[in-house]
């Protein structure tokens, strides 16, 4: 490691700061509601977990083989800094035994040890839901639905919701068979990590994106050509739910996805303002057996992640949820100052303003009281209060709308829901 890299954020991850940060709180803000009012409970659960959590989610994948941050503590356990939300709470779902259906949404950071490009981080940020225990197709419209309409809260709107059906036990084993021989019988065109993998997990090849093997896979038998019947009857029910909610989709028989525990329903939301590589900005399905993989009795279950960076990189593209601009109310001008009387008497305001609701903020380090006022100026606030020696000896303030320049006195007790009746996001209930 060299000198200047020492105290740098490591490769591959971000600090995110104010002012964008409020974009951050805006977008948690509307998934968090999104997910309410559809009657998830928030799920919190720790960053790492035991290696076993992962390890048979996608024995041949990328997520799981190549990227996975492992360690061994100090206890001499093998751990793992979670590189996907899915299995941890199915991990929870076993180990607790909730009511179902149960359903639940995350906000969390993820760890996957990647080649760091725009839009592909060492450490990036998913909402997502989880909701377990049925495998009514009912729940697959509304996890779906919830998704998209949460990317049009946002504001995106060049979105593509790409679905498909991976089957299941009944159908995937006959599938991977005849996909499997027509892979062999074209090897030789086959990259050579394809021509390697392609025997133990077929539906792998699907997903390179080398130039050759999407010659071969193209003509490929697709799973959803090849579904048995209770799947294909349980597609027809979701297709019908997206269709009667006016939720969009193009079906996608290749769909493939970066983890291995999928059955059924499957699905990728692409955005056309991002770069074909990284164009997805979420995705998610059934994954109906992980419950039996992980230990538990048998529990279906569906959900999705949107990265939250990613989306904010569409943001910019398609030039909505612009940074909020910093609301600041009031901003307070101590003009008594010294350590008694004038400062306790601006504390004690500052913390009133507050309380009552309103967003306030001074200067600090015992600045001038014109310095103060410039402070104000830069601040941004809608409103000055002053607080000055012959003013509080009346009991009042000095109030200074700064965008009329108008001012008067006001209570100092009254002040707060004076300021507060001017204000107007508080009416709002912003
Ligand atoms: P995933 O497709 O691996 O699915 O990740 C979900 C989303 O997280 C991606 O669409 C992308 O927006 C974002 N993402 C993934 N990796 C990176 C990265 N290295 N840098 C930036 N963003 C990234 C899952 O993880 C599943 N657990 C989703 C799911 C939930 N399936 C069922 N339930």
């Amino acid at each position: 490691m060299s000198e200047g890299e020492r105290f740098k954020s490591p490769s591959g991850t971000h600090d995110v700061l104010p002012p964008q940060s409020a974009r951050w709180e805006e977008v948690l803000r509307l998934f968090a509601s999104r997910a309410g009012r559809a009657g998830y409970g928030l799920v919190v659960q720790p960053v790492f977990e035991h290696l076993e959590v992962f390890r048979r989610i996608g024995e041949a994948t990328d997520v799981v083989q190549k990227e996975m941050y492992e360690f061994t503590d100090r206890g001499d356990r093998r751990m793992v800094l979670r590189p996907e939300g899915t299995a941890p709470v199915m991990r929870a779902y076993v180990e607790h035994r909730p009511a179902v259906p149960w359903k639940v949404w995350y906000a969390a950071p993820h760890f996957r040890y990647e080649r760091p490009q725009k839009g592909r981080y060492r450490q990036h940020h998913q909402l997502g839901v989880e909701a377990i225990g049925t495998d009514d197709p009912a729940l697959d419209v509304e996890v779906l639905a919830l998704a998209v309409e949460f990317l049009r809260d946002v504001g995106l709107r060049d979105l593509t919701l790409l679905l498909t059906s991976l089957g299941d036990a009944t159908c995937r084993p006959a599938y991977l068979d005849a996909l499997r021989d027509y892979l062999a019988a074209h090897e030789a065109e086959l990259c050579d990590d394809s021509a390697r993998r392609y025997r133990d997990n077929p539906l792998r090849v699907l997903d390179c994106k080398r130039p050759q093997c999407v010659a071969v896979t193209e003509k490929a038998p697709a799973l959803f050509e090849h579904l048995c019947d209770p799947c294909r009857a349980h597609f027809q029910l979701v297709e019908h739910g997206l269709d009667t909610l006016g939720v969009k989709y193009e079906i996608a028989p290749r769909l493939v996805r970066g983890l291995d525990y999928y059955t059924r329903t499957t699905f990728e939301i692409t955005s056309g303002a991002l770069d074909a590589a990284q164009n997805a900005l979420g995705g998610g399905g059934r994954y109906d057996l992980l419950a039996e993989e992980l230990g538990g009795d048998p529990a279906p279950g569906i959900g999705f992640g949107v990265g939250i960076e990613r989306l904010l990189i569409a943001c910019d593209a398609e030039g909505v949820l612009p940074v909020p601009p910093r609301r600041l109310d009031v901003f307070l001008v101590d003009a008594v100052g010294g350590e008694h009387g004038g400062a306790d008497s601006a504390l004690l305001l500052l913390d009133d303003l507050r309380e009552v609701g309103l967003r306030a903020d001074r200067a600090y380090g015992g600045r001038s009281v014109k310095a103060q006022w410039r402070a104000a100026d830069k601040s941004g606030a809608a409103y000055v209060v002053m607080v000055a020696p012959d003013e509080l000896s009346r009991g009042t303030v000095v109030v200074k709308d700064l965008g009329t320049g108008e001012q008067k006195e006001v209570g100092r007790d009254e002040v707060g829901a004076w300021l507060r009746a001017q204000i107007e996001h508080l009416g709002e209930g912003g």
